[in-house]
């Protein structure tokens, strides 16, 4: 047996001492807190033994002030590429065994470089967040390695998925970088995103927080719209962006992956037929309307706990990755206010740019009436679902359920809008308002002069209900493709988008558009 060549194990010894981060007594304290070191959580998100590290070797070099003793292989992020179900992604992971896995400029070289990898290459780029932001000790350079990679964020935008996984306090850039990205995944009393922190807030403001209140996972799944999703454990947030990355193509110019389903195109539920109440004042749940059409186990609701009269969600119809859109309309009626708006903007331009095509169901008495929401900007962010709906180009369809009143008729993806198949519920009612906004609007006299005005008010909203509050006048002049029985819908939906597939629709030559942001 010839002895082993020493220039090999030491090759061995120097990627033994990168593996070790910042070290075992910093990686036992990440462990104490029940969270992964930067590999660990690698190896769970890539198909087994498929990554590949990139730049293990690569340590700062600015210590000009000498705040930096210790140096450390790697400067605190792993980066690479792997595979999820076969396909292609690149990673990076902050270390926060080093630095607190903060931003230096070596750091912010490894980030592009795999971000830079992943745009030639056409693959999504998926980031495992864990840093107190900019490194203190590197001023202007980690600044301008933030710089670097929002720059970059920003152009790649678009053309391939870019993916957050927020696994401890994020701060500062770090949580910049993942707001320009499509999907941002938080862990409950784990995750932090904040652009100051509870000191610098103390110091500032003389405000006393703590971090869980200021942008835990609460905060941003459901008062700010920043997050996506949430989930109990980082095992659970790994998991689901495996599942996550399984709805998106790899890039702009591919198609969704087709994933085989033993849920028949045809299936008919007879319980679609009775969900809408024949009374009008009664809810029910289109979220179970959802989950019975699509293929079953499919529907992955994004951001749940934000602007919940709206929904937005990745689902499957036949296989094929699919955008859903629609209104609750047992949370506020389905009303369309502000974050509804924004929610649904954002949910439609996301799906838009990776060709996925979009379903929106409509059930919605339209936007929220109100000093507080046109002192807010409803106009101007309900605009920004109209410009969305009318720039997409992916194949969309539309269900009307039941109520598209005024501008939740218009904006809900309208045919006019644009719509390539649009289908009502025989329950649907199309028109301006309903029936007794308009009957106190056009019969104001005869109802104050009727000697019961109250009888006469519900006499003449019941002619306007008689005329609108079906889909047959609609119908009738052009403004929806076909009045289909509710349980048909999973079939007719399957078959749209099989007919629209190779949809061709090039929109004119521009630099880009003026979205009212
Ligand atoms: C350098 C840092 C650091 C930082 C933490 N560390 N933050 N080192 N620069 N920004 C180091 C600590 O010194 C420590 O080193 C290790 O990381 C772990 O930090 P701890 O404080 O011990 O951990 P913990 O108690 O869990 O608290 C984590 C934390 C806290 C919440 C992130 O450290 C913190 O508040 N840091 C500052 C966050 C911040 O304000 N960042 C600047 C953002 S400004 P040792 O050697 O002990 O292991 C920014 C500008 C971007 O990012 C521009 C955007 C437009």
């Amino acid at each position: 047996m010839p002895e082993e060549d020493p220039r090999i194990l030491e090759l061995r010894s120097v990627r033994a001492k990168a593996r070790a981060g910042g070290g075992q007594d910093r990686i036992e304290k990440q462990h104490a807190k029940g969270k992964g070191t930067a590999r660990e959580r690698i190896d769970g998100l890539l198909d087994p033994g498929t990554f590949n590290e990139l730049e293990p070797f690569i340590t700062s070099d600015t210590d000009e002030l000498g705040m930096a003793p210790e140096k450390f292989l790697g400067d605190g992020v792993v980066t690479g590429y792997g595979q999820i179900e076969g396909r292609p992604v690149y990673v990076y992971a902050q270390d926060f065994t080093i630095y607190g896995g903060t931003l230096s400029e070596m750091q912010s070289h490894k980030i592009c470089r795999v971000m830079d990898l992943a745009l030639r290459n056409g693959a999504p780029i998926i980031g495992l967040i864990d840093s107190g932001g900019a490194r203190i000790q590197e001023g202007i350079k980690s600044l301008g390695g933030y710089a670097e990679i929002f720059r970059r964020n920003a152009q790649f935008s678009g053309v391939i998925p870019q993916i957050s996984v927020m696994l401890g306090p994020c701060a500062g850039g770090a949580a910049y970088s993942p707001a320009l990205q499509d999907i941002i995944i938080m862990v409950e009393k784990q995750s932090f995103m904040f652009l100051t922190g509870p000191e610098v807030i103390k110091a500032v403001t003389g405000e006393v927080v703590d971090a869980e209140s200021l942008g835990g996972s609460d905060i941003h799944m459901s008062v700010s719209g920043t997050a996506h999703l949430a989930t109990r454990t980082e095992e659970e947030a790994i998991a689901l962006t495996r599942r996550v990355v399984s709805y998106f193509p790899s890039n702009n110019v591919e198609n969704p992956p087709f994933r085989q389903t033993s849920d028949n195109p045809q299936r008919m539920d007879d319980l679609l037929n009775s969900i809408v109440p024949i009374d009008p004042s009664h809810s029910y749940s289109m979220h179970e309307v959802i989950e019975t059409i699509v293929d079953k186990e499919s529907f992955l609701e994004i951001q749940p706990e934000w602007a919940r009269n709206a929904i937005v969600g990745l689902a499957r119809l036949g296989g094929q990755s699919v955008g859903i859109i629609g209104q609750e309309p047992s949370v506020m009626a389905g009303v369309i206010d502000i974050d509804a708006a924004d929610k649904m903007t954002r949910f439609v331009r996301m799906c838009d740019c990776f060709n996925i095509p979009l379903v929106t169901f409509v059930d919605s008495p339209g936007f929220l009436p109100g000093v507080s929401q046109e002192h807010g900007g409803i106009i101007r962010h309900g605009a920004k679902l109209l410009y969305a709906y009318s720039e997409a180009t992916v194949p969309k369809a539309t269900v009307i359920t039941r109520k598209a009143y005024g501008g939740a008729y218009v904006v809900m993806s309208s045919k006019y809008l644009g719509t390539d198949i649009t289908y009502a519920w025989p329950s649907a009612e199309i028109a301006v308002m309903g029936a007794e906004g308009a009957a106190n609007i056009l019969y104001r006299k005869q109802i104050e002069n009727a000697p019961d005005s109250a009888a006469k008010r519900r006499e003449m909203a019941a002619l306007y209900r008689e005329k609108f509050g079906n889909p047959y006048y609609a119908a009738g002049a052009g403004y929806i493709d076909d009045i289909i029985e509710p349980r048909e819908t999973r079939s007719k939906l399957i078959a749209a988008l099989s007919a629209l597939r190779d949809k061709y629709a090039p929109a004119p030559p521009r630099k880009h558009g003026n979205i009212p942001v």
